[in-house]
C-alpha cells in the first residue's frame, strides 16, 4: 500500500477543477490530465479520509473499460502510460504513477446517463412508491435488486453542487437535443457489453453512470471515468438473492456505515477509522481484480502500469 493522495499538485499546469475524486489539470486547448485522487465520497460529500490506491483502481478500470468496449463508441482516453504525460507531471514523481490519464478536452453533456439493470437505490424507492423508475411504469411483483425485464436508460441532471435529480427520460432528451439518442444507444450498448463480461468474472453490474461530451467535430465522445466501483453498483454473482439488498463491492459498504453512524450528508464528510479505510480499499481491490484479471497486488506500491492491458478482450 502506498501513501494516499489527497489532493494533486502539478508546478507549470493550470487546475482547471477540483471534482469530488479527480483533479483537472489543464495540458493545452485539446488535452487535459485527469488524475484519479485517493479521495471518497458518499451522499455528494467527500469524507476527510482517503482510501490508498483508489485513484490507481479507478485509474485501471477506466483503462481497462474503454478498451475492452472501444468498438461501441468514442472515447476521450488518448494515453495513460508515464511516458506520454506531460513533463510536468513526470517531474511530479511517484505520486501520481498510475493515476494520470490524457484526454480529450470535451464539452461534457449536462445529463448523467445511468442505465439499470436492477432494481436498487433511488429506483427501487421510486419503484416502491408508483410503480416506476424515472417515471417509467414497470411490470407490478418487482422484488428489491431484481433484474429488470430490459436495461433501462434513467438519466439524471448533472448538478454543479449537491444531489443529483433523476430525469424524466423526455426531459432528459430535450436537454440532450440532437445527441439524445446517440448517448441513449451507446449508453444502454456499453451496459449490456459490461455486464455480459462481468458476470463471466462473477460480478453482477447493477446500474453504472457514464459521462459523454462533445467534441470539436460535434461527436458524442465517451468521457469521465468508466465502469468503477465509484460510479457502478458491484454484486457479487454468487450471492445474488432478489428480495433484499445485496453485498456489494463498490460504496455501498461506507454508505452503510455512515448511515451506521448517523451521517446522511448533512454536513461536511467525516473522518474513517482504519478498518473502514481498509475494508473499503479491499472492496475496490477485488471489483478490480475480478473484471480485469489485474493480480499486481498493488501492495508493493504503485504498479509499474495500468494494469489493463494485461488481459485480452474476450
Ligand atoms: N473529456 C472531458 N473533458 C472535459 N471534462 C470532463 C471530461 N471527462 C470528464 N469531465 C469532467 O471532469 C470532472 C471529473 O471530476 P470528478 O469525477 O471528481 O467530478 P465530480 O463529478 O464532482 O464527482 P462525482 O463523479 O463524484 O460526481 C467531472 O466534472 C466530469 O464531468
Ligand atoms: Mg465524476
Amino acid at each position: 500500500m502506498s501513501e494516499p493522495l489527497f489532493e494533486s499538485a502539478i508546478p507549470g499546469l493550470r487546475l482547471l477543477a477540483r471534482g469530488k475524486v479527480r483533479d483537472v489539470w489543464e495540458i493545452d486547448e485539446r488535452r487535459l490530465l485527469f488524475v484519479a485522487t485517493d479521495r471518497i465520497s458518499a451522499f455528494d460529500r467527500v469524507m476527510q479520509t482517503p482510501i490508498p490506491d483508489k485513484g490507481r483502481i479507478l485509474t485501471a478500470l477506466t483503462v481497462f473499460w474503454l478498451r475492452q468496449l472501444s468498438d461501441v463508441c468514442p472515447h476521450h482516453l488518448l494515453a495513460s502510460d508515464w511516458e506520454a504525460l506531460p513533463a510536468a507531471a513526470r517531474a511530479v514523481g511517484e505520486a501520481l504513477r498510475g493515476r494520470c490519464l490524457v484526454v480529450q478536452r470535451l464539452r461534457m453533456l449536462p445529463v448523467e446517463s445511468i442505465v439499470r439493470g436492477y432494481l436498487a437505490g433511488s429506483a427501487w424507492q421510486e419503484y416502491r412508491r408508483s410503480g416506476t423508475v424515472c417515471g417509467i411504469p414497470l411490470p407490478a411483483g418487482l422484488r428489491e435488486s431484481e433484474r429488470l425485464p430490459e436495461p433501462l436508460w434513467t438519466p439524471s441532471t448533472k448538478a454543479a453542487a449537491g444531489h443529483d435529480e433523476n430525469l424524466p427520460p423526455a426531459q432528459a432528451r430535450r436537454l440532450l437535443g440532437a445527441h439524445a439518442a446517440l448517448v441513449e444507444r451507446y449508453s444502454c450498448e456499453l451496459y449490456r457489453r459490461a455486464h455480459a463480461h462481468a458476470l463471466r468474472c462473477g460480478i453482477i453490474i447493477a446500474d453504472t453512470k457514464f459521462e459523454f461530451g462533445v467534441d470539436e467535430r460535434g461527436e458524442v465522445v465517451l468521457a469521465d471515468e468508466v465502469l468503477t466501483p465509484d460510479s457502478s453498483r458491484f454484486w457479487p454473482a454468487d450471492a445474488y438473492q432478489p428480495g433484499r439488498a445485496q453485498e456489494s463491492f463498490d460504496k455501498q459498504y461506507l454508505r452503510d456505515w455512515l448511515r451506521g453512524v448517523g451521517f446522511a450528508g448533512d454536513g461536511p464528510g467525516i473522518a474513517l477509522p482504519a478498518e473502514v479505510v481498509q475494508r473499503t480499499r479491499e472492496k475496490y481491490l477485488l471489483a478490480c481484480r475480478l473484471l480485469s484479471g489485474d493480480d499486481s497486488g498493488w501492495s508493493a506500491g504503485a504498479p509499474a502500469s495500468p494494469p489493463a492491458a494485461a488481459r485480452p478482450a474476450d
